[in-house]
């Protein structure tokens, strides 16, 4: 792989399996008393999030100072783009400053790769508009295996995950379809006509079906992974109430017990922000089916290991 990690293209399956395996390892750090090592001891990490985080940026800041890193964060607000400095200088006066890894997070669709490009140091795609999102899809597939108590990524082939709700507006979907129709997951999209942009299974290797409602084969997935609606990035009305969108397809208690009547241990996935009572109810999000909080969780381990993976390949080219 390159030095970066912009999109899940840059990722061959070997890679894919190393970071996973490597995933197992930080977690047994993480459950250490002392949750420190000194892998990344004397380097520095710089978290630059111009679209609002919670789980990427922490889960980040965590994962480096785990790894003995030091951080350094910046956001729009409070840094000297807000006195007209332009992002590519920004970006430019963080790396003349000394940080060995970028994390960046930008509403322009491509600008990590610009990061990547200018600055020539490690990058790390933490989401772009709606185009990628990597290591979310790698902490989601990281997931699977811990739920399911599996270990290899072979484990998961043929096994089905339905991604289902607002797949036009969601990079977590675009690099989720990637990444594991890459390891020969069948994965199954519901959305309105609306939110399903055209030409989208082409992403996949060719085991991706499309459906607009539930039906008996989304009823038997083994993981069920529901979007965020996007409100934010909606410059159109594509739902005409929240109501409305629950009542067709949200995961509610009735969809749950479908799903359990298929398959009683099936996996309820969401990359959070959830919003409770639009794409999820309360009674699946909070339901023991659910490996909501434990993706959260897992984003510390696959970040480290995406950290040290990045930093273990860049001590092999120098
Ligand atoms: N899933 C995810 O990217 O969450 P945050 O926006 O809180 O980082």
């Amino acid at each position: 792989m390159s030095k970066h990690l912009l999109s899940i293209d840059d990722l061959e399956k070997k890679d894919v399996e190393n970071i996973i395996e490597l995933s197992f390892s930080m977690l047994e750090i993480l459950s250490r008393d002392i949750k420190k090592v000194p892998t990344l001891r004397g380097k520095s990490v710089g978290l630059i999030f111009f679209e609002p985080s919670t789980r990427t940026r922490v889960s980040f800041e965590i994962a480096a100072k785990t790894l003995s890193a030091d951080t350094v964060n910046l956001s729009e607000k409070g840094s000297s783009v807000e006195k007209g400095e332009s992002l590519l200088d920004t970006i430019k006066t963080i790396t003349a400053l000394g940080v060995d890894f970028l994390v960046i997070r930008h509403r322009a669709e491509g600008f990590p790769h610009i990061v990547a490009k200018i600055s020539g140091i490690p990058t790390i795609n933490a989401g772009d508009g709606k185009n990628e999102h990597p290591t979310q899809a790698l902490l989601d597939l990281f997931t699977m295996l811990t739920r399911k108590k599996l270990r290899k990524v072979d484990d998961l082939k043929g096994a089905t995950i339905s991604i289902v709700g607002d797949i036009l507006h969601s990079r977590v979907a675009r690099s989720g379809i990637k990444l594991f129709s890459k390891i020969g997951m069948n994965v199954i999209l519901v959305s309105s006509h609306t939110t399903l942009p055209k030409g989208i299974e082409k992403l996949g290797n060719g085991n991706i079906k499309i459906k607009t409602q539930f039906d008996d084969e989304f009823f038997k997935s083994d993981f069920v992974m529901a979007l965020r609606l996007q409100k934010e990035r909606h410059g159109n009305f594509y739902f005409p109430s929240d109501r409305e969108y629950n009542e067709i397809w949200g995961l509610d208690e009735n969809v749950m017990t479908k799903l359990k009547e298929k398959n009683k241990d099936v996996v309820i996935m969401h990359p959070g922000p959830m919003n409770i009572g639009v794409e999820i109810n309360s009674e699946v999000a909070y339901s023991e089916n659910s490996a909501i909080f434990e993706q959260v969780r897992n984003g510390v381990a696959t970040r480290m290991a995406i950290l040290y993976y990045l930093f273990s390949h860049l001590q092999k080219i120098s």
